[in-house]
């Protein structure tokens, strides 16, 4: 397929996803944005954002460095209002459900930080005791991620896949409803990646939860996620089931086990895009 006509295809579809995104708030749904927006002066990091992560589901928000999804994982936390549009979790609105949204969100933004000479288990005490939950739940929280043998060794010794594993017990103390995780297996090496990523895709069976979880590699996200949302420059180009994806790919001519390809192809295609319009 020539570039030109792939790129024409590409608006098609994302033109479509725009036409298709009054998906009803209703109950399968646990998170919807609509036309979800952030501007920083004259810089668009989030653009018109649609997305609707299903209740229950693994949905992989994935995109080079600088797509938004950061911004847009901030915005849902309330931790920066957004320019324009709006989202629904749960049923509930910002800032309107502020508190309530909060209690029922567990979440990891960037790396998060530690006392280093505080232990993983008095690391987890100070949260626990932020957000009222009882004394039992650090040892659950530190049984699900693993680090129970670890507890009591002080963070500085910790390793980083030590570290991202406290992180992860951070964001589920108290077994929240909805995890929201931003690239939680960044800075790890394989092994590393290998284990959190095991363990990340166990907990919506270990307990009931749904997880948004970011991440620049298709080749991560595919063996984790439900569905996903592809974002470049603030936009979303793709939502839709890995196995949507997958027919995608084979429909352009790609090796299925490939899909990495595909993504990168997507984003090329929409950057060059990108350009085109830049010039007119
Ligand atoms: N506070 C800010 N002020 C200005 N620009 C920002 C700010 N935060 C993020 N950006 C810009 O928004 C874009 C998206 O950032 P981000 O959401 O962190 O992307 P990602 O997490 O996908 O790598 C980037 O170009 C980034 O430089
Ligand atoms: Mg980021």
């Amino acid at each position: 397929m020539s570039r030109e006509m792939e790129i024409k295809r590409m608006r098609s579809k994302e033109r479509e996803y725009r036409m298709n995104s009054s998906v009803d708030d209703g109950k399968d749904y646990i998170i919807t944005t609509k036309g979800l927006t952030k501007r920083y002066k004259n810089f668009t990091s989030v653009n018109k954002l649609n997305i609707n992560v299903k209740r229950g589901s693994i949905y992989g928000l994935l995109g080079p460095n600088g797509a938004g999804k950061s911004t847009t994982m901030k915005m849902l936390l309330g931790l920066t209002a957004p320019t324009a549009g709006r989202f629904k979790i749960d049923g509930m609105t910002m800032p309107n459900n502020r508190i309530e949204i909060l209690s029922e969100i567990g979440s990891f933004i960037e790396s998060p930080s530690y006392y280093p000479n505080l232990t993983g288990r008095e690391n987890l005490d100070i949260i626990r005791r932020i957000l009222n939950l009882k004394k039992k739940d650090v040892d659950i929280a530190l049984e699900l991620v693993g680090l129970t043998e670890f507890a009591d060794r002080l963070v500085k010794k910790y390793s980083l896949g030590m570290k991202q594993r406290l992180g992860l017990a951070g964001a589920l103390i108290g077994k929240p409803p909805i995890l929201i995780l931003d690239e939680p297996t960044n800075g790890l090496d394989p092994a590393g990646i290998h284990e959190i990523r095991n363990l990340i895709k166990q907990l919506p069976e270990m307990y009931d939860c749904t997880i948004l979880i970011s991440s620049h590699l298709l080749s991560e996200i595919e063996l984790l996620a439900d569905d996903i949302g592809v974002l470049n420059h603030g936009r979303l180009l793709y939502e839709g089931t890995i196995d949507a994806l997958r027919a995608e790919a084979r429909m352009q001519g790609f090796e299925t086990n490939k899909l990495e390809e595909l993504f990168l192809t997507m984003i090329e295609a929409d950057n060059h895009a990108r350009k085109q319009r830049a010039v007119l």
